[in-house]
């Protein structure tokens, strides 16, 4: 390539994902023969059930392997305003579905229907580290709001109050989020809506991609259900990926106002196109079909998660509140800040605490600046106990090895 090559402006716009570079390192160290455990992935250490997998298996045998509708199959679209109404209340039509290769090319679709440059959208941080990177490709302005750990890491309806201008395009909401496992619950779902009833230009995209993860009895609301009202200007977003083990098949779907998912077909139609047909298929089965693998992964999952906060807790310098949901938590590790490794490096972000146990004890987690909020760190629980437990002695001897 010569030299004077010149790469887009929006390449500039966004940075490389800092999750998929932990995975990286952590697999390099691995290949060089180190004895790395990984805590940065963001997908279910489960597989796939397997009348999900036959289903695909049929879809080939019944040669399923064409090109489809641009945004999905009917048949997929029908399971998904079944699955909205029996589980969210909500009665979406299969013209209000856009179905995409996985959730987050539905956000980034969204993103790309909508947003013109100066457009903002409200993000509350810590965030997926994808989103403000997306909404950056797209033309708009991300706006974060930081919720730290006094506010549960949740979005207060006074805070949103405050970061809404006339620019304000959309309000993203995570719940249970990436990366803190955080949920709203009913009541805080109401107090945000009532501030969006104030300001009727503002619409709300709502990532539910972790749905189906959520511990000790917490009852899951999604904001379109808690206010009728808002069904018009909300994007309901959700996927296959995390509840039913399916990150590799890339399925995920929305369902919002017919005059947007018109818009969002558009970008499909001009860009990836459809997604996978025999994964479309194996996601009917996945809606439609059984659910009575869920309560058994969300029990071995909740016991990780409390095994997990326990363990970070017991770690000198570390503070680690229980989340709600998904299969992270996000630890604060400002009592580290400032103290020396054995190697003699002083931590003084939380992006060298995670370098040094990455480099001392062959632990890898992801730092919070990814996220918008820092001294804190991710830790993803979705793998071993056995894994667990070590690594969580690892984190323990590391910190009390600090001075
Ligand atoms: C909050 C959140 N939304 C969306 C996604 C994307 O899901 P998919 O793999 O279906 O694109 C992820 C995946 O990590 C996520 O954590």
């Amino acid at each position: 390539m010569s030299d004077t090559f010149r790469f887009s402006d929006a390449l500039d716009r966004v940075k490389p994902s800092a999750t998929i570079a932990v995975t990286t390192k952590a697999n390099e160290l691995k290949r060089a023969g180190h004895d790395v455990i990984g805590l940065g992935a963001g997908e279910p250490d489960f597989d796939t059930p397997d009348n999900i997998k036959e289903a695909a298996i049929q879809a080939i045998r019944d040669g399923k392997t064409k090109y489809t509708p641009a945004d999905g199959i009917p048949e997929l679209k029908e399971a998904i305003c079944a699955k909205f109404q029996r589980e969210n209340d909500l009665s979406y039509t299969p013209s209000q579905i856009h179905i995409a290769p996985g959730g987050k090319p539905v956000i980034y679709n969204a993103f790309l229907a909508t947003l013109n440059p100066g457009d903002e959208v409200i993000i509350p941080a810590p965030y997926w580290v994808s989103y403000p990177d997306m909404v950056l490709l797209a033309s708009g302005t991300p706006v974060p709001v930081e919720c730290g750990p006094n506010a549960k890491y949740k979005l207060t309806p006074e805070a949103l109050e405050a970061a809404i201008t006339p620019n304000t395009k959309w309000l993203l909401l995570n719940s249970p989020s990436n990366p803190t496992g955080a949920a709203y619950t009913k009541d805080e779902l109401r107090g945000l809506a009532d501030v969006l009833l104030r300001h009727p230009q503002v619409w709300v995209m709502t990532d539910d991609m972790y749905e189906h993860l959520v511990y000790d009895d917490f009852e899951y609301f999604t904001i379109a259900q808690i206010e009728p009202a808002l069904f018009d200007r909300t994007l309901t977003v959700n996927g296959v990926s995390k509840a039913y083990a399916m990150t590799g098949w890339r399925i995920g779907y929305a369902g919002g106002p017919e005059k947007l998912i018109t818009a969002m077909r558009k970008v499909i139609s001009q860009t990836t196109s459809n997604p996978c047909s025999i994964s479309q298929w194996a996601a009917v089965e996945a809606l439609n079909g059984t659910q009575d693998f869920l309560p058994e992964r969300r029990a071995a999952y909740q016991k990780r998660r409390d095994m997990v906060v326990a363990g970070l807790n017991a770690a000198e310098g570390l503070t680690c509140p229980t989340p709600e949901g998904a299969f992270y938590v996000y630890p604060s590790c400002a009592g580290v800040i400032g103290k020396t490794s054995p190697s003699g490096k002083v931590i003084e972000t939380d992006k060298d605490f995670a370098a040094e146990l990455l480099e001392q004890e062959k632990v890898a987690i992801v730092f919070g600046e990814a996220f918008g909020l820092s001294p804190a760190f991710r830790v993803s629980y979705a793998t071993s106990t056995e894994a667990l437990q070590e690594a969580l002695t690892r984190i323990q001897r590391f910190c009390a090895n600090l001075s």
